[in-house]
């Protein structure tokens, strides 16, 4: 065997091995890995990595599948399957494969794939080459803007909510400034004025926004794209979340704060019939 690749326990050529289109790793990023390099048949730091995996499992909430022993005799067969002196073994683990959702399935268990490929071994000193290499500011993390399958952040965001009884969470950043959902875009009426955050970098620019903010300005209700804070959160009379799946969908709390009667409030009703008109408007014109 070339590239000898293993999936839950099953041992396949690694270029006919194939996953689940709805593993969750694929999906959503939700998965962790190790990259182990192996030299002369030796894996090196193993229990380094093994003790690394153990800490992401734990911080993203899952349970690995298989024994640290487990995994090391495993590794250890793959080397020896595939005849290389040098190379590295790759391992990952994800949630498994379930249908489509955020929230972490109940009934799906985890699911666990490693394979080696082949290296050169380790250079002489002399060959060792120096790098050229450039700065750039670290931005991981905050290009929310971009609809990215890496939605590991977001997910253990919907899952807290969820398990606190919470059918989405207010998002915010340092100095307590709302961004939006972990899966929709957030409006609040404060003082009278709708806002929400502007579409920067730090939100996805949802449709369903776009949409409610053509019916803002199509109705003439005031509205400021600038972001407010949960602070100013305490005095919202309105508060609403929007999404493809979601459309708008007004809130009647978040935390300890209660909005008031009547709900949904007269901006987000207005909206709710709005965006009906749309979708009615939307079929009629499919039909011709
Ligand atoms: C993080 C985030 N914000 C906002 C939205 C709403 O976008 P849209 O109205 O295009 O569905 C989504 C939708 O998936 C989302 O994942």
């Amino acid at each position: 065997m070339q590239n000898p690749a293993w999936i839950d326990g099953v041992v396949v050529e690694l270029s006919s091995a194939k996953v689940s289109l709805e593993d969750r790793a694929y999906l959503f990023g939700d998965g962790i890995y190790e990259v182990v390099r192996f030299y002369d048949r030796y894996l090196f730091f193993l229990a380094a990595h093994l003790d690394r995996l153990e800490n992401s499992a734990r911080a993203i909430r899952l349970l690995l599948p298989y024994r640290k022993e487990e995994i090391t005799t495993v590794a250890n067969e793959l080397i020896n399957k595939s005849g290389f002196e040098n190379g590295y073994l790759y391992l990952q683990v994800t949630r498994g494969s379930a249908m489509r959702d955020h929230l972490f399935p109940e009934s799906t268990a985890p699911s666990m794939i490693m394979y080696v490929r082949e290296m050169p071994p380790l250079a002489p000193l002399e060959q060792v080459k120096p790098f050229h290499l450039v700065a750039l500011p670290d931005e991981r993390w905050l290009n929310c803007h971009i609809k990215t399958v890496n939605l590991l952040p977001n997910l253990l965001a919907r899952q807290r909510a969820f398990e606190s009884g919470a059918a989405e969470a207010v998002l915010y950043r340092p100095g307590g400034i709302v961004t939006e959902g972990t899966r929709s875009n957030i409006f609040a009426v404060i003082e009278g004025v709708v806002r929400t955050h502007p579409a920067t970098n730090l939100i996805l620019p949802g449709i369903s926004r776009q949409i409610v903010l053509d019916i803002l300005v199509e109705q003439g209700l005031l509205f400021n794209e600038v972001a407010f804070t949960l602070e100013e959160l305490q005095k919202a009379t309105e508060l609403w979340v929007t999404s493809t799946n979601m459309e708008v969908n007004p809130a009647r709390s978040v935390d300890s704060l209660i909005l008031p009667e009547p709900l949904p409030g007269p901006v987000c009703l207005k909206l709710m019939k709005e965006f009906r008109i749309r979708v009615a408007a939307n079929r009629n014109r499919m039909e011709k």
